[in-house]
């Protein structure tokens, strides 16, 4: 029987994952099966056919050709599509997001939350839509003028992760959108219901506004079709969220053929709490950050550093507030619920091995430590004391709820020791001190691309730019100006002169 979370968005247990465009979803059944699971029970949910090499190509030049029209469509007409969008995700908001607590496996008010992301992204874009600024400059020559326009950079592929299966599609299709591009979207092997409901969603509302497609979706079984649609170069832009491990190979794959990535990989994110941190938000904090999405966001708190004075305190108060959670595992899509499985059993595996290579370094398990002996993949939370910074376990990133927290006793090292990692995504600092977040903040501070003050390191918002350094990949996306890696620049020199001037104050005499 259809799960009814699927009937809810109009899906049945056998799906296309293909759409083609002029509102076709392909027929192919023969280009393998993607079966994703329910990770709460185990079950199958439904079966997506995948994307054949022709349905592919057929979608690269029907992209190509819908360019043509997009790119030269008016910005904020294309700002009234994705406005179009936003809109229909709103009605759509309850059912869609708990399609994401479902076949990812996070809390309901958290899959909710991942649909406001997709709308409130939307309405960025809009505003964005009549913001695409260029500078203009001031030529050295007379009667010269001298401007830079950003254009549409072309078809962008996003290739997206299980733990946000629509937000980080959204944050890239909007603003592309915006920006004038075709997107065509791989969503994770374990999530294409999500994507197929989303596409649906918006899709619909694009046709009902009478625009064309710019949307399009492929699922891949196997590698071989990632690996092409990688490889192409008729899709300018790759923006890949995942692992630091493949996320390298498609850096270099792209790079490889003078194409343009996003690279949004893993991190190792850490909180500071100083002796003068306010433990009321603290505590709190690090229980969401560590525990929220069990563990599996690329900005999870993974490290937290305690100043000696304070360590046994928040360490019992955490433990104390892990308990607390513990009472709140269950089903995802139960909005009584705080944490819920991990999403596939290989994390489980992941998390169990983590947990015994701590042990083996001589870390202590001060609570949590192994998963719950029933269906599905649920694991306890856990923290980890005894570990220092550079154990191997510590340094590596492990898609779980799995915490280590360390002492240390000058702010200066617990600095050294939150950037001593090869990623640089998201960092926080809990303290009451101005030095303290000032110093935490500065050149010399943080190495991450998110820095925050007395919030955690996750659950950022869409107006900034998100993303960070190092192994997590140096791209930006969603707010601020990450518009731009949309966008092709060009710089415009008009002479309106009656002379030929020369730049330089070169002379060529003919
Ligand atoms: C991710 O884990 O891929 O800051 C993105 C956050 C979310 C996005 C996380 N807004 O945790």
């Amino acid at each position: 029987m259809t799960h009814p979370v699927l009937t809810a968005l109009g899906l049945s247990d056998n799906e296309s994952g293909t759409y083609l465009g002029n509102g076709e979803w392909s027929k192919t059944s023969d280009a393998g099966v993607l079966e994703p699971v329910n990770p709460t029970d185990g079950e199958v949910l439904a079966k997506v056919q995948a994307t054949s090499q022709a349905d592919y190509d057929q979608i690269v030049e029907r992209a190509q050709a819908a360019f043509k029209v997009w790119r030269t469509t008016p910005a904020p007409l294309r700002g009234e599509a994705v406005r179009l969008c936003a809109n229909a995700l709103r009605e759509h908001k309850d059912a869609l997001g708990s399609l994401v607590a479902l076949e990812m496996g996070k809390s309901k008010p958290e899959g909710d939350g991942e649909v406001q992301e997709m709308i409130d992204i939307g309405d960025f874009a809009v505003g964005l839509s009549r913001q695409l600024y260029g500078l203009t400059m001031h030529s050295e020559r007379p009667g010269h003028r001298m401007y830079e326009q950003w254009h549409p950079i072309g078809l962008v592929g996003i290739i997206s992760a299980f733990n946000f299966p629509v937000a980080v599609w959204a944050w890239n299709a909007f603003v592309a959108a915006a920006c004038g591009d075709i997107c065509i979207w791989k969503p994770s092997n374990k999530t294409p219901l999500s994507a197929i409901a989303s596409m649906r969603i918006c899709n619909e509302a694009l046709k009902k506004g009478g625009f064309p497609d710019i949307f399009f979706l492929i699922n891949d079984a196997g590698t071989e079709l990632a690996e092409k649609f990688v490889d192409d170069r008729r899709i300018a832009l790759v923006s890949f969220t995942g692992s630091t491990k493949v996320g390298r190979q498609v850096g270099e794959r792209v790079a490889r053929r003078m194409g343009r990535s996003l690279l949004e990989l893993g991190g190792n994110n850490a909180m500071i709490v100083d002796e003068t941190a306010d433990l009321k938000l603290a505590i709190p904090a690090i229980v969401f950050g560590a525990v929220g999405t069990a563990g599996q966001r690329c900005t999870t708190t993974r490290r937290v550093f305690i100043h000696e004075s304070i360590f046994d305190d928040v360490l019992g108060k955490l433990v104390t507030a892990y308990g607390q959670v513990e009472k709140k595992i269950g089903d995802p899509t139960d909005p009584a619920n705080l944490m819920g499985p991990l999403n596939s059993q290989d994390a489980v595996k992941a998390y169990e091995a983590a947990i015994e290579k701590a042990r083996a370094a001589g870390g202590k398990v001060e609570t949590g430590g192994k998963r719950i002996d029933r269906k599905g993949n649920f694991v306890l939370p856990t923290i980890i004391t005894g570990l220092s910074n550079d154990a191997e376990v510590v340094q590596t990133e492990t898609f779980a709820p799995i915490l280590y927290v360390m002492k240390y006793s000058d702010l200066d090292d617990a600095i050294a020791m939150q950037n001593d990692v090869p990623q640089g995504l998201s960092s926080a600092i809990f303290t009451g001190s101005l030095k303290a977040s000032e110093r935490f903040l500065s050149a010399a501070g943080s190495d991450c691309g998110i820095a925050n003050v007395n919030i955690g390191t996750s659950g950022a918002e869409i107006g900034g730019a998100f993303g960070g350094e190092k192994e997590t990949g140096g791209g930006r996306e969603s707010g601020s100006d990450a518009w731009r890696a949309y966008m092709r620049r060009q710089t415009n020199t008009i002479n309106y002169s009656d002379a030929l001037p020369l730049a330089q104050g070169i002379k060529f005499d003919l």
